[in-house]
């Protein structure tokens, strides 16, 4: 595109920028390269760029018609081209009164008498009106999923535990090593444990797995020592989340436990339907509807403000800023929040999943770069670890740095008072690695000639700050709102789908075909020479 043919002469004329320069020219840049949004203030003055580029930016957004895209996204078009399915995760926070059709269907009184049922649900298992089997009151909820079906309530029940009952326990169960499942039921009473089994699909293999072992978990403990217990203990103490309703039903669980949402709800979208189910019992209902109004925020913030304004379309320009014209690789992204410290692992899903594609929406190969490592845990941890390559590594590596002004009311005068010195870490990281340390300002503390090149920090490390007063179940919609759109943004310039996810089915189709070699030996066709001789050690160290 000659938009980005005109990206790239800029890029040629800044040659060497340096983010000193840029403050140093611009009394105002802090202000002006700043932008609020609901409750979120962004910071993006640290960033290598000037008003050029984000106006050659903003023109290429234009070009690869961004706005058209998330229009057609907003009205429901089937914009994910190779599932051929709407994209409409918006609908799932969209106001009661709101319309929105999928194949001439208005999708939102569906939404919401889900979420009516969720409610009255999650109040019963809150207020001990939904009992187990036994007449027990229910004190466990056990969420098992994998993927979008387990990243986002498990995160958001960390990020909002100060919100959560204290008195109930949530544990989170994903991966198909058995450990998993085996370390969440340690401890627990079968009589007051809820499983919720979360999967889109309800044929993926690792939930599958676990929510069978699950039940005879159950039903042998619920049994009389003899024999285990009988079916109907299934119905008081699992409920399904899914899309398809036979094959919950085939599992044995009811279909009147299952909360349902749609095929227009991508996997890693879909926290904010039904599956969040773990997460509104956990924080109750009404909290888990500020969270979607924050979502909703941001969607309309997305949906309407002009484009210098626009937080995500910002954020997702300057993520193809550098991967397009500078060759960063990777996205830190760096809560200074212990409760976030989930968040960058849901984020990576939602990415990386997204946009780890490399033909555009007809299928021909891209030439360009699309969506980087995204990686990151919280400060100020990364900064007694990894930091040290952030700072004097070889790589130009993004990063988001999140914080609150507020620590959260629960923490009592003294932990709260440690809440200073963890934003002071987060403003200096800031500070550091925009502007680094020169050879002069070492020299100037008298430190040895021969040290001079290892205590100069080069600086010019781009980073976006983003601040709000507190972490709330809003702010935390907000914010997750707010990394979906800038993905969407990112995969509508580099002209991908978003929204399917291919890449994943490879690896599940060979590990069902490998299974029997390590169970019975058996002989698999088509097995490369290197894996059948793991195998067969595999076998060996087994005792098979
Ligand atoms: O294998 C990838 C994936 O399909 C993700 O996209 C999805 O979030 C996850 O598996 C779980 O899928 P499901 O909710 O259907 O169990």
């Amino acid at each position: 595109m000659p938009e980005w043919q005109a990206l790239a002469r800029h890029r040629e004329r800044l040659g060497e920028v340096r983010l000193r320069e840029l403050f140093d020219a611009d009394a105002r840049r802090a202000e002006r390269y700043g932008v609020q949004v609901g409750d979120l203030h962004l910071d993006y003055s640290k960033h290598l760029v000037n008003d050029e580029t984000l106006a050659l930016l903003r023109q290429l957004a234009e070009a690869a018609d961004v706005a058209g895209l998330r229009d057609a996204m907003f009205r429901g078009d089937k914009i994910n081209v190779t599932e051929r399915r709407a994209v409409l995760h918006t609908a799932l926070r969209a106001p009661r009164d709101a319309v929105i059709e999928v194949d001439g269907e208005n999708v939102v009184p569906g939404v919401h008498a889900v979420l009516d049922r969720m409610s009255d649900f999650a109040a019963q298992v809150r207020d001990g009106g939904w009992t187990g089997h036994t007449g027990a009151r229910i004190r466990t909820v056990v969420n098992i999923g994998i993927g979008g079906s387990d990243l986002g309530p498990a995160m958001a029940y960390e990020a909002l535990r100060p919100y959560a009952r204290r008195d109930m326990d949530f544990r989170f169960v994903s991966n198909v090593d058995g450990a998993d499942l085996h370390e969440a039921l340690h401890g627990l009473d079968a009589a007051e444990t809820l499983f919720i089994v979360a999967s889109k699909t309800f044929t993926t293999i690792e939930t599958i797995t676990n929510a069978t072992s699950a039940k005879n978990w159950l039903l042998d403990a619920l049994g009389d020592g003899d024999a285990p217990a009988d079916d109907s203990a299934v119905a008081r103490h699992f409920v399904a989340l899914s899309t398809n309703g036979p094959e919950v039903a085939k599992f044995g669980i009811d279909t009147a436990n299952m909360f349902e949402f749609w095929d227009w709800v991508g996997g890693r979208y879909s926290f904010d339907s039904a599956i969040g189910l773990s997460l509104m019992i956990a924080i109750g209902p009404d909290r888990f509807r500020e969270l979607l109004d924050g979502f909703h925020l941001v969607d309309e913030h997305f949906r309407t403000a002009p484009p210098e304004a626009n937080a995500p379309l910002l954020l997702g320009l300057l993520g193809v800023w550098y991967g397009g014209f500078f060759d960063a690789q990777s996205h830190a992204v760096l809560p200074y929040s212990h409760y976030l410290s989930k968040f960058t692992a849901y984020l990576q899903q939602l990415d990386m999943e997204s946009n780890g594609k490399s033909v555009d929406r007809a299928g021909r190969p891209v030439a360009w770069q699309t969506g980087p490592v995204v990686w990151g845990t919280p400060g100020t941890n990364g900064q007694h670890a990894y930091y040290q390559l952030l700072h004097q590594g070889t790589r130009m590596i993004p990063a988001d740095l999140i914080g609150f002004a507020r620590p959260v009311d629960e923490l009592g005068p003294e932990l709260a008072a440690q809440h200073d010195l963890l934003m002071a870490n987060l403003f200096a990281q800031g500070q550091a690695l925009a502007f680094g340390k020169t050879a002069e300002e070492v020299r100037a503390e008298g430190v040895a000639e021969e040290q001079v090149p290892h205590r100069t920090f080069d600086g010019n490390h781009p980073t976006t700050t983003v601040l709000a007063a507190e972490l709330s179940p809003s702010v935390l919609g907000q914010l997750i709102a707010l990394y979906e759109h800038k993905v969407f943004v990112q995969g509508a310039v580099w002209d991908i789908d978003s929204f399917d996810q291919w890449g994943v089915e490879l690896g599940k189709v060979l590990a069902k075909r490998v299974e029997p070699a390590l169970t019975e030996g058996a002989a698999v066709a088509g097995l490369d020479a290197s894996t059948t001789a793991l195998v067969a050690r595999y076998r060996r160290l087994r005792g098979r």
